[in-house]
């Protein structure tokens, strides 16, 4: 394995090659906040908070660090009045969705951000894809997935699917930022197990 020096916040930092550069900063233990990363899954590089700033050739570049590979003496910054800037505004869009979702409070004593600076959105799901990918990449089910697109896109369980490998499972459950998952795991057994949706509701 050949290995990478580059500098993190002012600090030299060894890598392998194909890491990411939030790997690289993880294992330094330097701290990037993230949304929709997951060590077990692929890299995605959907909510963008844990973008980073490179030095290159006198100006920067903000790049995702989740999905970012690291390379020899490349010069990165994980905060700055720009980074920090864009995160405050990523979670305030974020918060139209789950104003009182603990990582986003916690996000947002942070940063600064204004939990009603936007105008509150219908849905609780901040469109992270852990619940998707999880399902389709660990546990090979595809049992839940986006339905609809941009503004609309809505997360559902496959009923079908969810009928016979969900229940029971429900490994997904603990990855959701937000209350959305759950909310539509609860719709989709009312609707198709209505037998028991009283008794889940009582859980
Ligand atoms: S339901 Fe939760 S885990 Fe799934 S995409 Fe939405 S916010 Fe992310
Ligand atoms: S954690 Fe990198 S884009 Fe979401």
């Amino acid at each position: 394995m050949s290995q990478i020096l580059l500098q993190i916040d002012g600090k030299e930092v060894e890598a392998t090659k194909g890491m990411t550069i939030l790997e690289a900063a993880r294992k330094a233990g330097i701290s990037i906040p993230t949304l929709c990363h997951h060590d077990q899954l692929e890299p995605f590089g959907g909510c963008r908070l844990c973008i980073v700033e490179l030095e290159e050739r006198g100006g920067t570049r903000l790049v995702a660090s989740c999905v970012y590979p690291v390379a020899n003496n490349l010069i990165v910054r994980t905060r700055s009045e720009k980074i920090d800037r864009i995160r405050k505004m990523i979670i305030e869009l974020l918060m139209a969705h789950a104003p009182d979702a603990f990582e986003l409070v916690y996000l947002a004593r942070k940063y600064g951000a204004d939990r009603n600076r936007f105008e509150k959105e219908a849905s609780f799901c901040i469109h992270c894809g852990l619940c998707v990918r999880y399902c389709a990449e660990v546990k090979k089910k595809n049992a839940v997935g986006f339905v609809d697109r941009g503004i609309r896109k809505e997360i559902s369980f496959i009923p079908e699917i969810a009928a016979t490998e969900c229940w029971n499972c429900k490994e997904c459950f603990p990855l959701c930022p937000t209350e959305a998952l759950q909310s539509a795991f609860m719709l989709t057994r009312a609707l198709f197990e209505p037998k028991s949706a009283s008794a889940q509701l009582a859980e």
